[in-house]
Parts: C-alpha cells; sequence; structure tokens
C-alpha cells in the first residue's frame, strides 16, 4: 500500500489563478498561530542529552531538524521550573528558572535562538492555579497566621478544631478532600490538585501581580506565549459552600460531586482580561492557550471574551475526547466549532496530552488501530481548527501502563489503584530508533520504561516506510499549509444522515472532500456535493487512488479518502 503523497498538476494550476485573483489565497495577515501546528513536548521524556534517563532542553534542542522537518509551528514545553517533581513539574517552586535536571537559563536560550532559527516558536506552560508547597511563597504563609505571604494561598478554619474536621466537602481532582490540615497553625488550605500543591487565593491582588511578573520574565527572553494550566479552577466560591453530591463513587471511592463551586467560576474572565492586555503589549502575537475541559461549545466561547479579549485559543476538548469513533458526535462536535463561536474565534483540536491514554488507543478497536489513527490525524489537519499534537502521536506510540502498583510513578496511579493507573502509560520515551532505549537515553535505566515496541515504533523506521504513521502525519501537515481550501476554507459536513462515514466539504477553488469511514465494514456512498472532476489527494486505500467522481464511493474499512473536486 503507497499513498498518493502528490497533489496532481492541476491543483498547482489553480492555485495559481486564485492568487492571481486573489479571491481565497491565504491570508498572510492572519496571526500566525491561526494555521500552526503546536506540538506539547513533555521534556522529561523527549531526549536525554547527558545520560541520566531523564529528558532535558539540550537534548530538545538536538532534535529540532527532526520538529521541523515535520512541520511543527511552535512547541508548548510542559513546566520545566525548578519543582519538587512530585506532579512532575506541575508543582513549581520557582516561576523564574530552570530545573536542575532539565538544564539552565543559558540552555533554555539556546534552546530559543535555534528554535527561531527554524521558523519554531516555543510556548511556556504556565501554572498559575497552584504553586509547589515547597515554593518560598507557601513557606511563608505556613509559617504563620500573620506572615505578610498568609493570605497569598486560600487557608480555613475546619468545622471543628484539629485534624479530621475540613471546612467543607470539596474534594481534589486527584483524590479525597481537597484540604489539608496544618498542625502548626490550626487551619487548613485548599488543594484542587496535589496536597503539595496548594491553590493560590486569587482574590488577593498581589498574587496577580506576582504571577504576571514571572510571565513578563518571560515575554522578555522571547517566548511566542503560554498554555495556562488548568485555567478554569482559579477561583473557589468564598462563602465555601458545599459541592452538591452526585450518584455513585470515583476511582478513588469518593462521593461524586458537582464542580460548580470551585471551577469555572466568572472571575476567572477578569484575571484573563488582564492577562491578555499584557500579553498584547507585546510585539509578535503572542498567543494564550488554555487547558479548558468545559462542558459544551457555549462554555468555551466564553473563554474567548466577547470581544475577544481572553484567550486566543482555548483547547476545545469536546472534539478529541469524545473517545468513541461515533459519526454523530464528531459531526455534531466539529460542526458546533464551526458554526457555534463568533466569527474571528479561532478553535483549537487535540486528541492527545500527557493527562490521557493515548488517542490510538482511546479510539482504536484492537484490530485496527493504525487505520483509526490515520483517521484522527485526518480529523486533526482537515478541519479549520488550529491543530495541537502531542510527541509520538505521528508515530503511533501507544499507552505502556505499568502493570505493577510498586512501578507507578505518577501519584494518582498509587492512590487509585487498580481503577486509576496514572498517567505515566502516556508519558513513556520519545521512540527514535531501534538501539538502546530507542535512542532516548545512554542510561542503565531511564526514568519510565521505554515501550516494548520501540524496534517497529519509532522515527527512524516510520521514515523509510512510505506508509507509516509518520509519512501520513507528514503529508497531511504539508498538505493543510499549502492547500488554499484547507487553510481557510469554510467547513460543511455532508452526508449527515450517514452513521459510518464522516464527509466534509472545505470551500475553495478547488474544494476539498474529507470521506472517513468510522466503522469495519466497507461503506458506499455518493457524496452529496456536485462536482465536475475529482481527483485524490490522500487515502489509505489502493481501491480509492484513482478515483474520478463522488458516486458509488466504495470506502473499505476506516479508510480515508481525501480529495479536491471542482
Ligand atoms: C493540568 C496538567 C496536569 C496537572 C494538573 C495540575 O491538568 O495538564 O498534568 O497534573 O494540571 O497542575
Amino acid at each position: 500500500m503507497t499513498y498518493i503523497l502528490e497533489v496532481v498538476k492541476k491543483s498547482i494550476a489553480a492555485l495559481a489563478i486564485l492568487i492571481v485573483c486573489g479571491t481565497a489565497s491565504p491570508q498572510t495577515s492572519d496571526p500566525w498561530w491561526k494555521h500552526a501546528l503546536v506540538y506539547e513536548i513533555y521534556p522529561r521524556s523527549f531526549q536525554d542529552s547527558n545520560g541520566d534517563g531523564v529528558g532535558d532542553l539540550n537534548g530538545i534542542t538536538s532534535r529540532l531538524d527532526y520538529l521541523k522537518d515535520l512541520g511543527v509551528d511552535a512547541i508548548w514545553l510542559s513546566p520545566i521550573y525548578p519543582s519538587p517533581q512530585v506532579d512532575f513539574g506541575y508543582d513549581i517552586s520557582d516561576y523564574e528558572q530552570v530545573d536542575p535536571q532539565y538544564g539552565t537559563l543559558a540552555n533554555f536560550d539556546r534552546l530559543e535562538a535555534e528554535s527561531q532559527k527554524r521558523g519554531i516558536r516555543i510556548i511556556m506552560d504556565m501554572v498559575m492555579n497552584h504553586t509547589s508547597d515547597k515554593h518560598p511563597w507557601f513557606i511563608g504563609s505556613a509559617s504563620s497566621k500573620t506572615n505578610p505571604k498568609r493570605d497569598w494561598y486560600v487557608w480555613r478554619d475546619g468545622t471543628a478544631p484539629g485534624p479530621g474536621h475540613p471546612p467543607n466537602n470539596w474534594q481534589s481532582i486527584f483524590g479525597h478532600s481537597a484540604w489539608q490540615y496544618d498542625a502548626k497553625t490550626g487551619q487548613y488550605y485548599y488543594h484542587k490538585f496535589y496536597a503539595q500543591q496548594p491553590d493560590l487565593n486569587w482574590r488577593n491582588p498581589e498574587v496577580q501581580k506576582a504571577m504576571f511578573d514571572s510571565v513578563r520574565f518571560w515575554l522578555d527572553r522571547g517566548v511566542a506565549g503560554f498554555r495556562l494550566d488548568a485555567i478554569p479552577t482559579l477561583f473557589e466560591d468564598p462563602d465555601l459552600h458545599d459541592e452538591k453530591v452526585l450518584p455513585g463513587t470515583n476511582a478513588y471511592g469518593d462521593p461524586n460531586l458537582d464542580d460548580a463551586r470551585t471551577n469555572n467560576l466568572p472571575e476567572v474572565h477578569d484575571v484573563l482580561r488582564e492577562l491578555r492586555k499584557l500579553t498584547d503589549s507585546y510585539a509578535g502575537d503572542r498567543v494564550l492557550i488554555g487547558e479548558t475541559y468545559l462542558n459544551n461549545i457555549h462554555q468555551l466561547e466564553e473563554m474567548y471574551g466577547l470581544k475577544q479579549d481572553q484567550l486566543q485559543l482555548p483547547m476545545d476538548m469536546q472534539v478529541g475526547f469524545i473517545n468513541k469513533l461515533d459519526v454523530r458526535l464528531f459531526r455534531s462536535r466539529i460542526q458546533d466549532a464551526e458554526s457555534e463561536l463568533p466569527a474571528g474565534d479561532q478553535p483549537l483540536f487535540v486528541f492527545d496530552n500527557h493527562d490521557n491514554p493515548r488517542s490510538i488507543d482511546r479510539y482504536g478497536d484492537g484490530k485496527h488501530n493504525l487505520a483509526i489513527a490515520r483517521i484522527v490525524a485526518a480529523m486533526l489537519f482537515t478541519t479549520r481548527a488550529t491543530a495541537m499534537m502531542y510527541y509520538g502521536e505521528e508515530l503511533g506510540m501507544v499507552t505502556s501502563t505499568p502493570q505493577r502498583v510498586e512501578d507507578v510513578k505518577d501519584p494518582i496511579g498509587v492512590t487509585g489503584w487498580p481503577k486509576e493507573k496514572g498517567r505515566d502509560g502516556e508519558r513513556t520515551p520519545m521512540q527514535w530508533d531501534a538501539g538502546k532505549n530507542a535512542a532516548f537515553s545512554t542510561a542503565a535505566k531511564t526514568w519510565l520504561p521505554v515501550a516494548n515496541d520501540y524496534k517497529t515504533v519509532n522515527v527512524k523506521v516510520e521514515e523509510s516506510e512510505k506508509a507509516s504513521l509518520l509519512n501520513w502525519y507528514k503529508f497531511l501537515i504539508a498538505e493543510r499549509r499549502k492547500n488554499p481550501a484547507l487553510r481557510d476554507g469554510g467547513l460543511t459536513m455532508l452526508n449527515t444522515d450517514n452513521t459510518n462515514v464522516l464527509t466534509y466539504v472545505r470551500k475553495g477553488t478547488p474544494n476539498v472532500i474529507v470521506a472517513l469511514n468510522f466503522s469495519a465494514q466497507p461503506q458506499t456512498l455518493s457524496v452529496d456535493w456536485k462536482a465536475t472532476e475529482v481527483w485524490t489527494l490522500l487515502t489509505d486505500a489502493d481501491s480509492l487512488k484513482e478515483t474520478k467522481s463522488l458516486t458509488n464511493l466504495t470506502l473499505p474499512a476506516f479508510a480515508v479518502w481525501i480529495g479536491s473536486a471542482e
């Protein structure tokens, strides 16, 4: 099986005409992030340069040519700041330094300079909801009730003196009460995540000032923007009303709770507006990306701000985390992003990150996983959304969950074992080649084991195989960059009654038609689109390479067909 990797000459001619007419040619005034591919790197796991078994900044720098070749526009670096590493960097003890495990500020500057040479931008992960309990701010805050930093965190009395009487029923996302008793001062502090991640009190203006100073520190160093960690959780109900108890229990054995008192409070938007003013005061279209797990497109819309004065790119988790190949759900969620957001709100789609089992496993049926991975990639790169992906996704790296609790590194995998085995599985080292440790590290032991399949699933092997997933990604990324319909064309769903095949058109001259068979059976359809000429851009079905018509198109099981139509 070989993919069709050539756009026929005709489309090049059509593109030339378009540019002459100036009708639908790429909008050159668009900010860079609108058509970008943002690639998430989990620094511990990408490339180790000093043989300690943990990835680092110099390692990333050494792999920039790979990223450029793939077509990456920006790297989102998961946190690289000094940290006790309880939550592997999401517990920050200094916002203006680099953790020695990952290198130095000088290494960071070199990474930035080398990235810039290759047209790649750097996006930092900014964790504003909480710090590490080892951050000097919290150490001060916990030292006495009268410390000037006391009010920088959320301290409250329990319902009775002593431990075991938290102020209310709120729970940590990572299990059990969200209140930690502090014997020294006899009060509790609030932590939405681990107890080692105390929540900052965003109702105190000094907190905002200090955090914005750190934001400036990185903007001054030239970063292109921020991915804002857990941003909807900045505020809590100041009156500490209990959360509503819902039926059932979670993986930690705690009752399920509503989260209306601790998540997505309206005050978040005031902070985002201020932060946007700050980033907009810098030249170069700095971008704010949000980690926004929200319930629907309308909550997402609020994250952009009614005047588009908050986040440029809140992540649309409604699409990538449907977690089953359901044509109707994908059709309606992609359609929502297309038509329910006001003009100018740019959607951002993402299927993979460091917190969820890899998409190949979430969507795969165990038999057709690679074909399904090609479908996922097709959706990521053929809608109008900005694309975000996670290292190794382009290789089909799988989730390698620890088999024994004693091997688990992510603390929630210990608290939640065996129902919740933690996030180690999606954080295993990048697979570069078939050599020792997949060429991730020369260490005797890497911080997490390299996944078993690294001898066949790796960059080197996949670069040499025409039909590899890596080459599929490369083709889609390149085509999306140069094809005017894929760049800017509106999206309309077609054949909307079909429950097996997701079909849509991206409008342009020529149009691009995408047809994805979500089923294990061949499907024949006549695409609801009039065209006099049709030709294939990309397919994984040999039988579809010579497609000349949209009538009676037969897609084999889980096949992808992407074509042009005039
Ligand atoms: C975000 C991060 C996750 C982290 C949590 C607490 O969800 O993506 O990895 O554990 O925030 O910072």
